[in-house]
């Protein structure tokens, strides 16, 4: 099939490349012509395992290709798949203004052209847009120009760092189209991509729309809800890893989605479950568990800021902390809404020096806060460097098995506070160190030598 993507960010660009992997004719663009640029020459503006890869051979072979016309991507299009981004507004609510501007340029386009065009085209909304969106841009292209375009919605699940491996074998794929034509085309987009025999489902509009917004809201509550019964365990003597291995076995739970931490991050969860919660406004309603979720995260990163406090009694003031891990999650340099950036800024605020070290997240922090006062390490070691006190922030792989010896040798204080809980508790008590995580008994091998020496 041909298609337009308009909007290569980071679900536009996986859809395009995605796409033109299954031997479709794909044309993306984007308003920003550097970035238009950059992917002709077959360079990812993002980092996303596998997307190089993609992005290369679909260059390669003439499918996919990048224009920085509107009109030479649109015209020979059956499908056209709107990937713009819908910030949140004051409110929380998304603002749809990129939808219906490309809605309109869409329009402004086949006005002029009528002839020789693939008709109707479908216009697909793969941005995560509020339930109403895609009734509403069908009115809009119906005033304008009459049965000549039919819109779909078709949100996407894919996660940061796993979104090549969630396009190309989705767990499910979800349409939205009153019209059965229109959901035997998309069917057929799909097909090749579930061959394992994964569902692809057909519904309305308004369920599609809904059930990214619910599907986003379910797992950040999970978190939220195991978050919680973290901070019981903490009081009660349990250990919060014990307990999900014992829920997750439950199949009608399932293992997934459960790890306690800092709270949840990114620019999906906190964004979507709060436009959820606006979308219920607007109908009169209040979702509770969906409210709790957001204030049980927010309060999440207070909890763990709570540990550094209590243990310092307060002093931040002239001493260094090393963070592992700035990213929001691991295997991206995302740092949106990371529990990482309120962290870093309170210890500013309290005249703490930060050497912070990530794999790949330290320019993308550089470059939304460069007027903080930061050491950017070159390697976890270099962070550690007389530091009082290693604050894991991002549970990347890399952190999981480190040279014990030579990282506490370094440090001014064999202090940890793990906001991953990447560590068994066992291994913390064989080492001297006060090694402090989520929903676990705290390790103090460190204090109890140094009051056992007191005496
Ligand atoms: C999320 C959804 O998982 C995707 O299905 C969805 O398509 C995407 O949002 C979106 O709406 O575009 P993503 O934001 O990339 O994907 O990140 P996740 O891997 O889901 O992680 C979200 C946050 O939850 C991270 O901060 C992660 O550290 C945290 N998390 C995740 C936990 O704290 N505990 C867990 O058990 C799992």
């Amino acid at each position: 099939m041909q298609i337009a993507v308009i909007g290569v960010g980071y679900v536009g660009l996986v859809t395009a490349a995605g796409l033109a992997e299954s031997g479709n004719l794909v044309i993306g663009y984007d308003i920003d012509v550097e970035k238009l640029k950059k992917l002709q020459r077959g360079e990812p503006p993002i980092y996303e395992p596998g997307l190089d890869r993609l992005l290369e051979r679909g260059l390669r072979e003439g499918r996919l290709r990048f224009a920085e016309d509107l009109e030479e991507a649109i015209l020979p299009a059956e499908l056209i798949f709107l990937a713009l981004p819908t910030p949140a507004q004051a409110e929380g609510e998304a603002d749809l203004s990129f939808i219906f501007s490309a809605a309109e340029a869409i329009v402004q386009i086949l006005a002029r052209i009528s002839d020789g065009l693939p008709v109707p085209k479908i216009v697909v909304t793969k941005s995560t847009v509020p339930v109403g969106t895609a009734r509403r841009l069908q009115s809009y292209f119906e005033d304008r120009l009459p049965g000549r375009l039919k819109v779909a919605s078709n949100p996407e699940f894919l996660r940061e760092g796993y979104a090549v491996e969630d396009f190309l074998k989705p767990d499910r794929v979800i349409i939205g189209t009153p019209d059965p034509s229109v959901g035997d085309i998309l069917r057929r987009l799909y097909l090749p991509y579930t061959r394992q025999g994964n569902p692809i489902y057909i519904m309305d509009w308004e369920s599609a729309e809904l059930t990214k917004y619910a599907a986003n809201a379910f797992l950040a509550m999970r978190i939220s809800f195991m978050n919680e019964i973290a901070r019981l365990c903490e009081h009660v003597g349990a250990d919060i890893d014990k307990v999900r291995l014992g829920m997750g076995a439950d199949t009608r739970i399932g293992r997934r989605y459960l790890f306690a931490g800092i709270g949840y991050g990114g620019s999906c969860f906190p964004k979507d479950t709060r436009a959820l919660l606006a979308t219920a406004r607007q109908h009169g309603l209040t979702l509770s568990l969906v409210e709790a979720t957001i204030a049980i995260n927010e309060e999440q990163r207070r909890f763990f800021w709570e540990k550094i406090w209590t243990y310092f009694e307060g002093q931040l003031q002239g001493k260094t902390f090393a963070i592992w891990g700035v990213a929001f999650k691991p295997d991206t340099d995302d740092i949106r809404e990371a529990p990482a950036l309120y962290i870093i800024q309170w210890l500013l605020i309290h005249g703490a020096s930060i050497r912070a070290f990530d794999p790949i997240a330290l320019p993308s922090l550089q470059r939304a806060h460069p007027d903080w006062p930061l050491y950017y390490a070159r390697d976890p070691y270099d962070a550690a460097a007389e530091a009082h006190a290693l604050l894991i922030l991002t549970e990347w792989a890399e952190f999981r098995q480190p040279e014990w010896m030579r990282l506490l040798k370094k440090m001014c204080l064999p202090v940890i506070f793990d906001g991953r809980n990447l560590y068994e508790l066992d291994q913390m008590r064989s080492l001297t160190v006060d090694y402090f995580s989520i929903g676990r008994p705290s390790v103090c091998t460190y204090s109890e030598r140094l009051a056992s020496k007191a005496t």
